[in-house]
């Protein structure tokens, strides 16, 4: 098993290599993908003019600016990556009550008792040691202050996540198997699980709200398979996989996804907790 540290090597790697390579060659169907849930919990989020705001994982910056106008000249975001090339792409905007801090935002010496919330959008799921994190951004918030993430449900309730991943598999090489604590898109997955860091954190008052509804994966099914292994469970496969293997795991993709083909574009079920919470469980 590996240790929390290995854990957090593993994905400051993956985020500092394909996985943000990744995100900011597709932001554009990224955004188009999750940007509704990413509204839901702004909405929840509520943020206010004047406000101290944390914005974890907060990759291109899309939402810290979305916070930094809710809380007005008055107010300040930091937004907090352990990616290189996102934190540059979110400093490039320049909104001058917006600040990024390029880190590990699990172990950043953030001000004690100095925000009145902490914000993710599905950027909360990659800790090695998850307790232990949210742990350092209850301490972040004064003893009034929220929590509020947005987070992916279980595979199974994800299709859009698990179909093209199950398609290719049997024609790639062994895709990697991570265990169902370990970090990774689904590992907040399990309401249990989460409400259990987040109690041992010393969060109260905790929500979780299902949201459904379908995910854009792409224009059409081609150009899916334009961008079909550049990150996610399927990079690591792909760059083992020889290119009669790619074409075959392609052509699985193409005829798993052909049938969820519209005019509006390739779209299957996403499901997602708004998780919301306060810093004091009292
Ligand atoms: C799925 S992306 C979401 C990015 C952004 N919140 C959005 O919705 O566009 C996850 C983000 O979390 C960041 N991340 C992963 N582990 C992190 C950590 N320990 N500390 C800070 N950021 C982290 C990644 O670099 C990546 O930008």
């Amino acid at each position: 098993m590996k240790t929390p540290a290995e854990l957090a090597t593993e994905q400051a790697a993956y985020w500092n290599g394909p996985g943000g390579k990744g995100w900011l060659a597709s932001i554009e169907r990224i955004e188009q993908g999750i940007g509704d849930f990413g509204k839901a919990a702004l909405v929840a989020a509520n943020a206010q003019p004047g406000e101290k705001v944390i914005d974890v994982g907060c990759g291109l910056g899309g939402t810290t600016r979305a916070l930094a106008e809710a809380v007005g000249p008055q107010g300040r975001v930091l937004g907090v990556d352990i990616s290189e090339e996102l934190v540059a792409s979110a400093r490039s905007h320049r909104v001058p009550n917006a600040t990024f801090v390029l880190g590990n935002a699990a172990t950043h010496p953030f001000e004690a008792a100095g925000y009145d919330l902490v914000f993710s959008r599905f950027g909360v799921m990659f800790f090695g040691d998850p307790v232990a994190a949210f742990r350092n951004f209850q301490q972040a918030l004064k003893p009034s202050g929220r929590l509020v993430f947005i987070c992916w449900r279980t595979p199974n309730e994800n299709p859009w996540g698990l179909v093209p991943v199950r398609a290719a598999a049997p024609f790639l090489p062994p895709l990697p198997r991570p265990g169902p604590e370990d970090p990774g898109q689904f590992a907040f997955g399990d309401r249990v699980r989460v409400e259990r860091i987040l109690k041992e954190a010393g969060f109260g008052a905790l929500s979780f709200k299902p949201l459904d509804q379908l995910v854009f994966m792409g224009k059409s099914v081609a150009d899916i398979l334009a961008s079909a292994g550049r990150f996610g469970p399927l990079a690591r496969a792909f760059a083992d996989a020889t290119p009669e293997q790619i074409e075959k795991a392609k052509a699985a993709i193409a005829e798993a996804l052909t049938p969820h083909e519209t005019a509006e574009g390739v779209r299957l079920p996403g499901a997602c907790w708004l998780v919301t919470a306060r810093a004091s469980a009292g």
